[in-house]
């Protein structure tokens, strides 16, 4: 935001070198850490360094700050500054506090839903997340792998990356088999209503605890299993229905939650890839073939000389079925062919830690050089209250529709209390986007590698930090600049003194472009819900403490367009957590 300011100190120095006959200065800078004051930092060390190398003055710390101080007086006081001072070898370079201030709320203002966004990386890539299997029900344990895979694509494409997003769906597979044998035996006929999730759910939990322990069912379940291979015609067609009732039950919970992805693999596509691929991986020597008592394996350890470090990958049963593995290597190809991704990310819970390094590992090994290309973004459990089961085989699952539902009938609660004067239908509206915000806010805001405790009471806080409190400070913004009743005021450089909350809520603001950038390259949302929750804490002070429609009109202008920035900045945080800021509350 202040290249200009910096680019033109950066020529005086330049200059002021050329004329004292100093070498031509690289010059770092850095801010200074923000202290009620804001400014940049360079030092000389470097430069006396170099002079001592052609024959200067030995000392250099000494001579450093010599020159910082030469430059400090060359300099006097720079337009947009309003201190300059020489310590111990740096240069810190203090900007002007109105001047600053004027400059982030322009910049916010002129940007928009843009503000923050980084320039293009000219960088491609994937974030696969969400990764349902069909014929089960979508719970709530698959929810923080959706909330934070569509965060961490939203980041990384507004840092500047290109990003695509994908889904990888588990359409095959023995649980797949095993709902169509239920379904054979005892639901022939039947059709899914409204709630598809739970009715295939049920059907799924119904033919676990059919199958358990009964050598009967296993033996059909496995001679269905081969006739899928077979790909016997009656069974294709049972399960080409049934897998589109569960994939429109997917697109139900990805509309209810606003994510979208832009290419969906299925597992049954790489299956028929993966065992050719699997003879491959044999006839080069990578994978052992240990049929019929073994399985097909790589023995990563032993090729790697490593021990007890990436162990042995299974990639074919002894029977020849397929596994995961034997579907994720030609999956991983796929999306380097299709897209020449520079990255490629799997957001996968941190069990599959090990799993995943050895899917890399063997690509590696195979020879594709984009392996360590390949990021495996872990992430880990989330605990409900009441201790809630999360398996799909026992049944005893929370829908994500029943956790919504329950969300949004206690955030209405709250709502309806806190604004009477809304209709219902507004009412609704804003209950349904507290209660998303919550649940979504809640597992980001928490870092990947901890475990969620989600509970209603932190979660639907409204004073504490939670979405609910920050959309409310957004709703607050929005009232201001609606009770204004005018177009925003022409830019204005502030000409009283600007008060601590102000500089503050300024600061947080400016903050916004480097916490994006910082938060995607460690794939951490967290910095935003941090971020988020800051200036909705700091707003609400500003908004305590500055009168801004009671003020007189030079004061008031400045703050009508510092709360339009605040209010903008909110938003674009919110955004990209996938959390809607409604307009009213
Ligand atoms: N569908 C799998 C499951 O539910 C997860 C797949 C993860 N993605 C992958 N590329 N292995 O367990």
């Amino acid at each position: 935001m202040f290249e200009i300011e910096q680019r033109a100190i950066e020529e005086k120095i330049k200059r002021f070198c050329l004329e004292e006959g100093l070498p031509e200065p690289v010059l770092q800078w850095s801010w200074i850490p923000f202290s009620g004051h804001w400014g940049i930092s360079t030092s000389f060390f470097a430069l006396a360094a170099q002079e001592a190398r052609q024959g200067g003055q030995v000392n250099i710390p000494e001579r450093a700050q010599g020159i910082a101080r030469a430059v400090a007086d060359y300099l006097g006081r720079p337009a947009g500054f309003e201190r300059v001072e020489a310590v111990k070898g740096y240069l810190n370079l203090y900007f002007s506090t109105p001047g600053y201030t004027q400059q982030v709320i322009d910049t916010v203002l002129e940007k928009g839903e843009d503000f923050g966004r980084g320039e293009p990386l000219n960088r491609r890539v994937m974030v696969e997340f969400s990764q349902p299997n069909t014929h089960k029900a979508f719970h709530v344990g698959h929810l923080r792998n959706v909330i934070l895979g569509a965060a961490v694509a939203n980041l990384l494409e507004f840092a500047g990356n290109e990003v695509i997003r994908a889904n990888y769906i588990g359409d095959i597979g023995l649980h797949v088999i095993k709902w169509l044998w239920n379904y054979q035996k005892f639901h022939l006929g039947e059709e899914p209503g409204e709630d598809r999730i739970r009715w295939l759910g049920d059907i799924y939990a119904e033919a676990e605890r059919r199958s358990e322990g009964s050598p009967e069912a296993e033996a059909e379940i496995r001679a269905l299993f081969a006739r899928w291979d077979r790909r016997d015609p009656q069974v294709v067609e049972l399960w080409e229905k049934s897998r589109a009732w569960s994939l429109e039950g997917f697109d139900q919970v990805y509309r209810m939650l606003g994510v979208h992805f832009d290419r969906v693999y299925f597992e049954s596509e790489v299956e028929e890839p993966g065992k050719k691929l699997v003879e491959e991986l044999i006839a080069r020597g990578i994978a052992r073939d240990e049929r019929p008592e073994g399985a097909v394996i790589v023995p990563l350890d032993e090729i790697l000389g490593e021990k007890e470090k990436y162990r042995v990958l299974v990639v074919l049963r002894s029977d020849g079925t397929s596994l995961y593995a034997t579907k994720d290597l030609p999956l991983a190809i796929k999306k380097f062919e299709e897209y020449n991704l520079d990255q490629s990310i799997y957001v996968i819970d941190v069990r599959q830690s090990l799993y995943l390094q050895q899917i890399f590992k063997t690509l590696e090994l195979m020879g594709y050089d984009w392996a360590k290309n390949c990021y495996h973004l872990a992430y880990e459990i989330v605990n409900l209250p009441g201790n809630v089961t999360m398996k799909s085989r026992d049944g005893t699952v929370v829908l994500l529709e029943d956790l919504v539902r329950e969300a949004t009938s206690r955030a209405l609660e709250i709502v309806r209390t806190k604004n009477p004067e809304l209709s219902n239908e507004q009412q609704e509206m804003v209950a349904h986007a507290v209660a998303l915000g919550a649940i979504k806010y809640s597992m980001l805001s928490r870092d990947n590698t901890k475990i969620v405790t989600f509970d209603w009471q932190s979660a639907l806080d409204f004073n504490g930090q939670a979405a609910p409190y920050i959309q409310y400070a957004y709703v607050r913004a929005n009232s201001i600049l609606r009770k204004a009743n005018q177009a925003l005021p022409a830019s204005q450089l502030p000409v009283y003194e600007l008060s601590p909350v102000e500089i503050e809520l300024v600061e947080l603001i400016s903050r916004f472009p480097k916490e994006v950038q910082r938060a995607a390259k460690e794939y951490r949302p967290l910095y935003l819900a941090n971020l988020a929750y800051d200036l909705a804490r700091v707003f609400n002070d500003f908004y305590n403490q500055c009168p801004v429609l009671q003020a007189e009109e030079t004061v008031r202008a400045v703050r009508l367009r510092l709360v339009a920035a605040a209010r903008q900045t909110i938003g674009n945080c919110l955004r990209l957590m996938g959390i809607t800021a409604p307009n009213v509350m």
